[in-house]
Parts: C-alpha cells; sequence; structure tokens
C-alpha cells in the first residue's frame, strides 16, 4: 500500500541546525524508515536562495522517502497542510540585547507562526519549537493558536537529555543504552536541572550508583545545564548536530513512544503537576504512545530536587509574566 506523504515544516531551513536536521528527516529518521515526507521550508526572505541551495542538495541524495520540497518565506504558506512542524529559526540575542528586547523580537517571529499554523496547519499537527528561548516561544505560538489543542506545542529539552545521559555513562562506565527514566526539569537553559534520582543504570538506582551528592551538585548538573555555552566557547558557533539529533529524537519519540520501561523528557504545557503552574511551557519526565504523551506522574521529589525544580519554574514564570506584559500572550 502506498502511504500518503506525511507533511513536515521546518523553519530557519538555511540555518546550521537545518542543515543538519533536513537531509536526516529525509532519510526516515524523524518518523520511521517507511514513512514518505514531504518538506517544507520557511526562511525569511535573505535566507530564502541558501535555502534553495539545500534544496538542491536534498535533490541530489535522491532519498526515496523524499516525495517533495517547497520552499517559502510566507509563514501561511509555509504551514499550510502541515502535520509536523520544527520551529529552528528564531532571532540570536545580539550584543547589548536585553532578555526583554529578545523575547519581544521572537515574539514577532513565533506569534504570526502560530496565528499561521493554527489557520493553515493539518488537524493532526505537532509542533517542535528549537528556537530559543525555546520554551516561552513555544508558550507564544501556542497562545497564538487558540484552536489547536495546547498538548501539540512542545519545546526542545530532549538535546539536555541526551546531554545528561551521556554525563552519566561516562562517570560510571556505563553503556548509554543501559541509562534510564533520567528526566529534565524546567527551562531550556542554565537553570535546567537533569535529575538522576529516578533514573537507573542497568536496572539500579543511578544515584545510589553514582552515591556522590557534590559531584551530582558541583559537576554533573552545572556540566549538563551550561554545556550549550561550552559548545559555544569551543566551537565558535552553537550546538547544530547535536540539536538537530535532538530534534529527530524528541518527534520520533512523540510519533513512535517510548520504550517500556523507560520515559523521555519533553517540554510540554503543563497540567499542574508537581506544583507546576497551569499553562507555562516547562520539562516533565513523559511517556508517549500512539502520538500522544503523559507526564510520569507519582514520583518522589526530595528536597535536592525540589529546590532546583522551584527554580527553574520561577524563570519560566518570569519569562511568561514578561511576555504577557509585551502582550505576546
Ligand atoms: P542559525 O542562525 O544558523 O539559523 C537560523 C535560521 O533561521 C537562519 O537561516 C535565519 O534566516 C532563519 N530565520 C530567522 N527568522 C526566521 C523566521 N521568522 N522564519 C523562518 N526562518 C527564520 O541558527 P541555528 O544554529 O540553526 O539555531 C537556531 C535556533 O536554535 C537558535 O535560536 C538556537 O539558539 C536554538 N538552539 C536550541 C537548542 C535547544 O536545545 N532547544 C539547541 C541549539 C540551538
Ligand atoms: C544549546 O543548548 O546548545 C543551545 O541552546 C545554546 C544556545 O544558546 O544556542
Amino acid at each position: 500500500m502506498t502511504r500518503t506523504p506525511v507533511n513536515v515544516t521546518v523553519t530557519g531551513a538555511a540555518g546550521q541546525i537545518g542543515y543538519a536536521l533536513l537531509f536526516r528527516i529525509a532519510s526516515g529518521h524523524l518518523l520511521g524508515a517507511d514513512v514518505p515526507v514531504k518538506l517544507r521550508l520557511l526562511e525569511i526572505p535573505q535566507g530564502m536562495k541558501a535555502a534553495e541551495g539545500t534544496a538542491m542538495e536534498l535533490d541530489d541524495c535522491a532519498f526515496p522517502l523524499l516525495k517533495g520540497i517547497d520552499i517559502f518565506d510566507d509563514p501561511n504558506k509555509g504551514f499550510e497542510g502541515a502535520n509536523v512542524a520544527l520551529l529552528v529559526g528564531a532571532r540570536p540575542r545580539t550584543k547589548g540585547m536585553e532578555r526583554g528586547d529578545l523575547l519581544s523580537a521572537n515574539g514577532g517571529i513565533f506569534k504570526p507562526q502560530g496565528a499561521a499554523i493554527n489557520a493553515h496547519a493539518a488537524d493532526d499537527i505537532k509542533v517542535l519549537v528549537v528556537g530559543n528561548p525555546a520554551n516561552t516561544n513555544a508558550l507564544i505560538a501556542q497562545a497564538a493558536a487558540p484552536d489547536v489543542p495546547a498538548e501539540r506545542f512542545t519545546a526542545m529539552t530532549r538535546l539536555d537529555h541526551n546531554r545528561a545521559i551521556s554525563q552519566l555513562a561516562a562517570k560510571t562506565g556505563a553503556a548509554v543504552s543501559d541509562i534510564k527514566r533520567l528526566t529534565i526539569w524546567g527551562n531550556h537553559s542554565a537553570t535546567q536541572y537533569p535529575d538522576i534520582f529516578h533514573a537507573e543504570i542497568a536496572g539500579k538506582n543511578a544515584a545510589e550508583v553514582v552515591s556522590d551528592e557534590q559531584w551530582l551538585a558541583d559537576t554533573f548538573i552545572p556540566t549538563v545545564a551550561k554545556r550549550g555555552a561550552a559548545i559555544i566557547e569551543a566551537r565558535g558557533a552553537s550546538s547544530a548536530a547535536s540539536a538537530a539529533n535532538a530534534a529527530i529524537d524528541h518527534v520520533h519519540t512523540w510519533v513512535n513512544g517510548t520504550a517500556a520501561g523507560d520515559w523521555t523528557s519533553m517540554g510540554i504545557p503543563s497540567d499542574g503537576s508537581y506544583g507546576v503552574p497551569e499553562g507555562i511551557i516547562s520539562s516533565f519526565p513523559v511517556t508517549t504512545k500512539d502520538g500522544k504523551y503523559e507526564i510520569v506522574q507519582g514520583l518522589d521529589i526530595n528536597e535536592f530536587s525540589r529546590a532546583r525544580i522551584d527554580a527553574s519554574v520561577a524563570e519560566l514564570v518570569e519569562e511568561r509574566d514578561a511576555v504577557r506584559e509585551l502582550g505576546l500572550i
């Protein structure tokens, strides 16, 4: 049976994450090796020519699953019929820019994109926001799309999740595939909290295996939370291939499900679980099945974790209040 191609819209398609992402989407890593895709690339006018170049290269790969590529600089066209939207393009912070300026500049991108998704995307649209500040950009887009169920708007903390697994594997000598049930809580920022208290390493409790609270507080958490800055320092550019990889992982897991006994981390609109104020887009432990996710309930949160979750959530509340004040939500 021939399957109908899935329409995948990627914004910021001519950027460095876009370049690392598009070829993997077209080769079947986003949705599955048997799922044909049509790509819809959205750029600003200045990015159109470079996006055309990337589209030429995609053609040159002769990917069997790639059933078409269209390029737009109008969000109303870019999101038409989109089943999956990866919102990567964002306004980076430049010298002398205050946080309010950054939120306001990104509001100018994510508000109209949310409205275009509301008006033109397919009924089953799933949105992943990668562009920073990812959680609050996702909130802005979600607020501009009142006809789309709020839970379809998500923000990427999978890169943080993968970074935390890798650091934990290096510390304990375990294989990354032996590490399960790790959680990133809160914001995709330096306040995020990577939590190993419920994680398992080859079936044993990770915090007990590590048994070193000082390493946790002084090395593990800051290394994971500040890894983005460390990559910028080392590479002279922000993470791109690892960010693209995490975006692929996020959507693949959302669509295809978490493995039995495991969970993942996603930035999602809070339903009030774990004391996180309803509506803000915060990272939680989630399981996924049949294209839907659920927050893992009933975890015992110790004092060490509570303080750190609360700090990151407080930052998200501040960002929400700032964009509310700017009239963006
Ligand atoms: P980049 O500057 O290389 O590319 C961004 C692209 O977006 C550019 O081609 C630009 O023309 C385009 N763009 C800007 N405004 C647009 C709009 N309104 N519509 C469509 N396209 C638009 O940046 P990059 O390295 O690809 O990173 C993109 C974003 O991802 C940044 O905000 C970065 O901070 C963020 N990021 C997030 C994570 C995460 O874990 N959530 C990780 C890494 C990077
Ligand atoms: C990352 O986590 O690598 C990025 O969000 C860093 C950045 O500021 O672009």
